[in-house]
């Protein structure tokens, strides 16, 4: 048997998963890290804890599966996106990797638009404006507040980038990936050496970068012996998380979009050609399909806003859940789902790490607006669902006044397995939403392109046309449609009333 291996490189945990030549999953297997929160809205993660966690989840898998290490004959590797791990001459790692979520590079952003002339010429070089959370403005940051460090630095890899460093040895990337480094021609898929020049970068701090499904290396003697595979397996480029799980999802043509509610929120639409928001609210970047583009809305904090109020609010019930092996999630939603579309008047805004689509605004806060002694703690939750669903439609709303033909709406991750999530999101985006037969996202995505690599497939549209089919459909409630259509020009007018206290409160905080 010929078996692909999956990884992601996720911001709660790796995922490892086995696949076989005909799309099945053969096993999976989770290992979980810490986030680190050094300050208000900062966010880092040491890339050991990756690679620790990388060598478990694979050798679980390799035993669950009973799978030979000749078997693997290729891997794929996905990872959130935007991540930077600075590596010295010898390779170590200079600091902790500073992630996605991170808010601290305001002053940089503005830096690389001042460099380039404005925003709008950045965009034209890069398709996409300077935002807190990716890649470019944290090296600038590295050079402004930490010098010595930025001397030391060698190379400039991305997550799951510097695990193929450890699994093959080699500097490298691909293109959905390399866009969210905000140094990459999108339109062309190159480096920008225009951009890296006006910021005094050296191309040499970057990997090579491919396309998705090429080879980008083997697995060297010492990493296989130490994952129990062979040296002949190889390694394909793989994807940020979101091109590879809009693969995993058989986002691969035209007019399909997929919602994802992981920690993050994503909205993701193919594009066959480069299509760019001359107001840079969504992102464009190369999609992991050969020559193609996808556009995409990200809110920083989706699920994760439902699991820090889970976290912070309802420790007894965590407990009592673990101890009854149940989801405290679906205990909490289970309550919601008795709440009226609405939350009786209750809305939430779900900017607890700041704020990326539409608003790219790292001051934006999280907050409650309209609590009343009528609602109870199943409000409290309805509508941090409905809120993270309304920030989902304003990057709808985008691509429809863009013009972007969007014909199926699939829906996707951790947030979607709840039905009322899903019915929420077909409510408010006043359409039928689908799901389709695997849940398993990112992983499932590179394994395929993994298999792709290694010629099990011809190419990554007719991997996903074997592998991935349609299996439920939630239509909208006429009703909570109509409710919802009069509820979001609410919601969006409330961040447009307190953006400027948004900004009172941040510079209180220092
Ligand atoms: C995408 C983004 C997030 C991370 C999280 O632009 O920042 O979705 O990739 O995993």
């Amino acid at each position: 048997m010929a078996a692909f291996l999956g990884i992601d490189i996720g911001t709660s945990g790796t995922k490892t998963l086995a696949m076989d030549e005909e799309g099945t999953i053969l096993a999976s297997a989770m290992e979980t890290y810490p986030c680190y929160v050094p300050k208000p809205l900062w966010s880092e993660q040491d890339p050991d804890d990756w690679w620790q966690a990388t060598i478990l989840s694979i050798r679980a898998v390799m035993a669950k599966a009973k799978l030979k290490p000749a078997e693997v004959r290729s891997i794929g590797l996905s990872g959130q996106m935007h991540g930077s791990v600075f590596l010295d001459r010898n390779d170590r790692v200079i600091r902790r990797a500073i992630l996605w979520n991170d808010q601290r590079t305001s002053a940089e952003c503005a830096e690389m638009e001042d460099r380039v002339g404005g925003r709008a010429n950045l965009i034209k070089l890069v398709a996409n404006p300077a935002l807190t959370g990716f890649t470019a403005p944290k090296i600038l940051w590295l050079r402004n507040h930490e010098p010595r460090n930025f001397e030391k630095t060698r190379k400039v890899l991305l997550p799951k980038d510097e695990i193929r460093r450890r699994l093959t040895g080699e500097y490298a990337t691909e293109v959905s990936d390399a866009s969210g480094m905000l140094l990459l021609d999108v339109a062309q898929r190159v480096w920008s050496r225009k951009l890296l020049s006006a910021l005094e970068l050296d191309v040499d701090l970057l990997g090579k970068c491919y396309e998705s499904d090429e080879a980008t290396g083997r697995l060297t003697a010492t990493a296989a012996k130490q994952l129990g595979l062979t040296p002949e397996c190889l390694v394909v480029g793989g994807a940020g998380d979101c091109a590879a799980g809009a693969v995993g999802n058989g986002i691969v043509t035209r007019g399909v979009l997929s919602t994802s509610i992981g920690t993050s929120g994503v909205m993701f639409v193919h594009c066959d050609d480069v299509a760019i928001d001359p107001l840079g609210r969504v992102h464009t970047f190369c999609h992991a399909v050969h020559g193609k583009w996808h556009m995409m809305g990200v809110n920083l904090s989706a699920g994760g806003s439902l699991q820090w109020f889970c976290n912070e609010l309802c420790q007894a019930d965590k407990a009592i859940a673990k101890k009854a092996k149940t989801d405290v999630y679906d205990q909490l939603t289970q309550e919601a789902q008795d709440v009226p579309p609405g939350s009786k008047g209750l809305f939430f805004l779900p900017y607890l790490s700041g704020e990326r689509t539409p608003h790219a605004d790292p001051d934006a806060r999280g907050c409650f607006v309209g609590l009343t002694l009528a609602h109870t703690r199943a409000h409290l939750v309805r509508s941090i669902m409905e809120g993270v669903t309304y920030s989902m439609c304003d990057s709808l709303e985008i691509f429809d006044k863009l013009g972007v033909p969007i014909r199926q709406i699939r829906a996707s991750g951790g947030g979607s397995r709840s039905p009322l999530w899903r019915q929420i999101q077909a409510d408010m985006f006043g359409r039928r939403v689908v799901t389709i037969n695997s849940e398993e996202g990112p992983a499932y995505g590179v394994a395929l392109l993994a298999a792709v690599g290694a010629g099990a497939f011809k190419n990554i549209e007719e991997a996903c046309g074997a592998t991935i089919r349609v299996v439920q459909e939630t239509p909208p409630n006429r009703a909570a449609k109509t409710y919802y259509q009069r509820a979001f020009p609410v919601y969006q007018q409330l961040y447009r009333s307190l953006k400027d206290d948004f900004k009172r409160i941040a510079a209180l905080e220092g």
